[in-house]
């Protein structure tokens, strides 16, 4: 159903991979709320996944950037503006990946060059991107900008590997961003805590099957898809959640304020 949310408004959506990416979904739902907006995607990605048929979809540009690159960074940011007509009122980031994780090595047997790839990637890039939009002045009075998290930021998840540093991190550029964006320009920065979701990124998390499975389990709700997730973003950047900023939202089915469920009491019971 649609709800006109996000008519008139306009941004920018990183990360929409293929159909299964939360940022694909996110870019179908702000379509039908009357958003308007540019695909954006590091080059590598562009060649490997379906991001033409998402921009066809939903009538949008794609302007390709590497979320490390300041110099793509602002070139993506100097596009969009140009193509949309003006400045921006949303920002989704939705960018993740571990070079440690991808190549089988352990939290404990870490190599730091992909260490540090990986946060360049996956946490720093969420502040390239801020900064490149502010000093840019690329945003909206009441713009609202919106990164994916997950809950090993705050717990341990052993097969989370680094990436839950990388979150921790993200999650608390969130805050610190969000305090300067929110006092100079009126624009707010969030986290959403997502379930674990069945992607391409998720499904690089080692044992992700018995993890999806558990969480189901543990979460009164049950998880939240990738689709409710597109549904929760699109209120975030809606007019409708104006003060909230430097959060992070839980968006798990309350999986987070569980301590152990009835399903799971009984399964070590037999
Ligand atoms: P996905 O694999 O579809 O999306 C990850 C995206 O990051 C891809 O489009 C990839 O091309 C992009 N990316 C990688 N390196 C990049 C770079 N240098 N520059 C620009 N883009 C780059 O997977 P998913 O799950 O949709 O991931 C989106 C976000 O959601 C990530 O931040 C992920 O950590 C987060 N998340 C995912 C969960 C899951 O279980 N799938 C759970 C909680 C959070």
């Amino acid at each position: 159903m649609s709800y006109n949310l996000l008519k008139g408004k306009r941004g920018i959506i990183f990360g929409a991979l293929d159909e299964n990416s939360i940022a694909w979904k996110t870019a179908e739902r702000v379509h039908e709320e009357g958003g308007t907006f540019v695909l954006t995607n590091a080059p590598i990605a562009m060649r490997m996944g379906q991001i033409d048929v998402l921009a066809k979809k939903t009538g949008s540009e794609i302007v390709p950037a590497d979320a490390t690159s300041e110099e793509d960074l602002a070139n993506l940011v100097a596009k969009a503006t140009e193509i949309l007509g003006g400045k921006l009122d949303f920002v989704l980031h939705s960018i993740g990946m571990s070079v440690n994780v991808r190549k089988g090595r352990k939290y404990t047997d870490e190599k730091y060059d992909f260490t540090a790839k990986g946060w360049d990637v996956s946490a720093l890039s969420f502040h390239k991107v801020m900064q490149t939009l502010y000093k840019a002045d690329a945003m909206n009075e009441w713009g609202s900008i919106v990164a994916l998290t997950y809950m090993a930021a705050q717990r341990t998840f052993p097969d989370y590997n680094d990436m839950a540093d990388n979150k921790a991190y993200l999650e608390s550029v969130a805050r610190s961003f969000g305090y300067f964006y929110g006092k100079e320009k009126k624009v707010r920065v969030n986290t959403i805590s997502q379930s674990p979701t069945p992607t391409t990124a998720g499904q690089g998390v080692k044992g992700f099957d018995g993890f999806i499975s558990y969480a189901e389990k543990m979460s009164p709700l049950g998880n939240a898809t990738a689709q409710d997730c597109a549904d929760y973003t699109i209120t975030l950047f809606s007019d409708l959640t104006k003060k909230v900023t430097m959060q992070n939202l839980f968006h798990d089915g309350g999986f987070s304020n569980t301590g152990v469920s009835q399903e799971v009491i009984e399964y070590f019971s037999k």
